[in-house]
């Protein structure tokens, strides 16, 4: 394996190249997107996929976006192009957003789960749009990390999840966005939220008109529309315990006593709490900087060895829907 250090703006052509021609070996590249870092294969190639899932250890009931250099690579994977989808390409691509639309038979099952629908995304981030477009290829990509682990922003977060299981890791720094797109379904009679991400629906709305926001499911119900509303996922080792803002006494007090009993203790704050914390972090107060810091934070706390997390709830309103929403899997 080796890492490969690239200009975020401006990345070397060598080193595009040389992950290009992985790529088309039927390689995995680890890259940078917009989001988080995601484990690139040809997705045409069925036996570097089935590598993609045993790398993250993955069940194979989980299906992976294909990711493309524009609009009109979208459209060539897919049955139909609807108007919504015409739409949210124009108003949001390049950028954090994947549509689910039914897929065309060359797409191989194992990619969508065996589902009659693909997820697409044309990614914002100037290293894999280069990549994509020198490749020519559809790249499926989940995020480069292990099963309900917590997901990369950089590629030395990708080195501790996967090591030497890749075969390249493109560094191209910490990524801006830092939670996953927001997956919207496009394939039935009215689109449907499958994952929100920083685009919310108060984004979408405007574009495509109201959207289906449905429940997240526990773990054991199925069938799974999009497992990325499985219940526990991007997961930190330590226990992570949200707490709310008017109970923050409660959370000092219970930090004290995991601390009494030699518990490493860390939190995540939107102010500071007065309690002897090991390792408190004041998190930003908007949800787009807190999204960008947050797997980055869970992962440092996860290196210090916290064995308890306290997490501060944080607003409930639409723009904070994509935060909310991995911190409540996160949690346990
Ligand atoms: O930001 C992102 O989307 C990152 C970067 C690397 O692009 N990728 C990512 O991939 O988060 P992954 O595999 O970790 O999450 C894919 C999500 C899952 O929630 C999956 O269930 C859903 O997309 N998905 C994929 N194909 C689907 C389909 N045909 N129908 C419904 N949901 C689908
Ligand atoms: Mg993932």
């Amino acid at each position: 394996m080796s890492v490969i250090r690239v200009d975020p703006f401006h990345p070397q052509p060598e080193a595009i190249t040389r992950a290009a021609d992985l790529l088309r070996q039927g390689g995995l590249v680890a890259f940078p997107t917009e989001t988080v870092y995601g484990l690139g294969a040809n997705a045409l190639d069925t036996i570097a996929v089935e590598r993609i899932f045993t790398v993250k250890g993955r069940p194979s009931y989980n299906p992976l976006i294909v990711h493309i250099a524009d609009a009109e690579g979208a459209r060539q994977l897919v049955q139909t192009w609807p108007e919504h989808a015409e739409r949210l390409a124009a108003a949001f691509w390049p950028g954090p957003l994947t549509v689910v639309l039914p897929k065309r038979p060359e797409i191989p099952g194992l990619i969508t789960a065996g589902l009659p629908t693909v997820a697409v995304r044309v990614p914002a981030h100037p290293v894999a749009l280069a990549l994509l477009r020198a490749v020519a290829l559809p790249i499926a990509a989940p995020s480069a990390n292990r099963f309900t682990e917590v997901s990369p922003t950089t590629a030395q977060h990708v080195e501790k999840a996967l090591g030497n299981q890749v075969d390249l890791i493109l560094d191209g720094g910490p990524t801006t966005v830092g939670i996953e797109s927001t997956v919207v379904d496009l394939s039935g009679m009215r689109p449907v939220l499958l994952r929100p991400g920083l685009l919310s629906p108060d984004d979408l709305a405007p574009i495509i008109g109201e959207l289906e926001v449905p429940a997240r499911q526990p773990v054991e119900q199925a069938p799974r529309p999009s497992p990325g509303m499985l219940e526990r996922h991007y997961a930190p080792r330590g226990v992570l315990r949200i707490f709310q803002p008017e109970h923050r006494e409660n959370a000092a007090f219970l930090a004290q006593q995991a601390i009494e009993s030699q518990r490493t203790v860390g939190a995540l704050l939107l102010s500071p709490l007065n309690a002897p914390i090991q390792h408190p972090i004041v998190m930003p107060n908007e949800p787009a900087a807190y999204a960008r810091l947050l797997y980055a934070a869970l992962h440092s706390l996860d290196d210090l060895g916290c064995e308890l997390i306290l997490v501060e709830q944080v607003p409930s309103s639409p723009a904070w829907i994509g935060v909310h929403d991995r911190l409540e899997r996160a949690a346990r």
